[in-house]
């Protein structure tokens, strides 16, 4: 290990203690990888980084993702704000933001990891939680984990967007419904060989199981998976640079007012693999 580094908390979270020069040159970028899988999320303070230094930045970790089903932003670029002047096709999705989920589960092959950054902060609120799903699976009883390691769930735009747009129109809607539905284990194994829940808001059902019992034991689970021991909550600061494992966590953000100009720079990296069943 070359990298310094400092656990936030004991099962999630780490900061890294380096510079832009040694994050642009790749050097590290293998240890950032090996970290960021044991971790769930990477940060670290003082990096002054434009947009064309965090693609490059991004691509010392693997593929940077163009947008697997429609193409999003410039060159990879996503700016999560809900100024629709900064982002006029994604804005509409961001009310989703504000409940645990994991990105693009609606894809086969979800992607790998994101690197955000903040361009403009809120005032107040507008922190960013991420939730370890390989620790929280980890602690469940043995017993649990046997049957929910047989469990596929069914994974659709309208679950994760409805609980944030309840009064969605027609248009909204049919935006939902062209987008895939998938079909992903409860509990991947990923090639790394760890396990993880498979959770997030866009979990709309569990196959073959009656609604209310899946409603119920998605609900549990992901109670479970967000209690404060697995749970890092970053407060943002100018010059951030937040990396996360998006197979084996979740995240949310807090409320903030979204008429304060609040933005972030994403650029993400494509998923390296299908979501393996046990
Ligand atoms: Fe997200």
């Amino acid at each position: 290990m070359s990298l310094t580094t400092i656990n936030l908390k004991p099962r999630v979270g780490t900061e890294l203690k380096t510079d832009l020069k040694t994050l642009l040159s790749g050097s590290v970028s293998a240890e950032i990888r090996t970290l960021l899988v044991q971790r769930g999320v990477l940060i670290a303070r003082g990096i002054e980084m434009n947009d064309e230094q965090q693609r490059a930045f991004t691509r010392t970790l693997g593929n940077l993702r163009l947008g697997a089903v429609k193409k999003e932003g410039e060159e990879g670029l996503m700016k999560v704000t809900f100024d629709k002047k900064e982002n006029p096709t994604y804005a509409e999705f961001f009310p989703g933001t504000f409940f645990w989920h994991m990105d693009g589960t609606y894809e086969a092959i979800p992607p790998f990891a994101t690197v955000l950054t903040p361009r403009v902060l809120s005032p107040s609120g507008g922190q960013t939680e991420f939730a370890n799903n390989y620790a929280a699976y980890d602690d469940l009883p043995d017993s649990e984990k046997a049957s929910l390691e047989k469990l596929q769930v069914v994974h659709t735009m309208q679950a994760s967007q409805l609980p944030a747009i309840p009064d969605a129109t027609v248009a909204q809607f049919a935006l939902w419904h062209s987008y895939p539905v998938r079909t992903h284990p409860l509990v991947w194994r990923h090639q790394s060989g760890r396990k993880s829940l498979v959770l997030s808001t866009s979990a709309s059902h569990i196959v073959g199981m009656h609604p209310a019992e899946s409603h119920a034991l998605l609900r549990r689970l992901t109670s479970w998976a967000t209690q404060p021991q697995y749970v890092y909550q970053h407060t943002w600061q100018m010059n951030d640079l937040l990396i996360w494992d998006n197979t084996g966590t979740m995240h949310r953000v807090l409320p903030y007012d979204l008429d304060c100009g609040r933005r972030l720079h994403r650029f993400t990296l494509d998923g390296e693999e299908t979501v393996a069943s046990v």
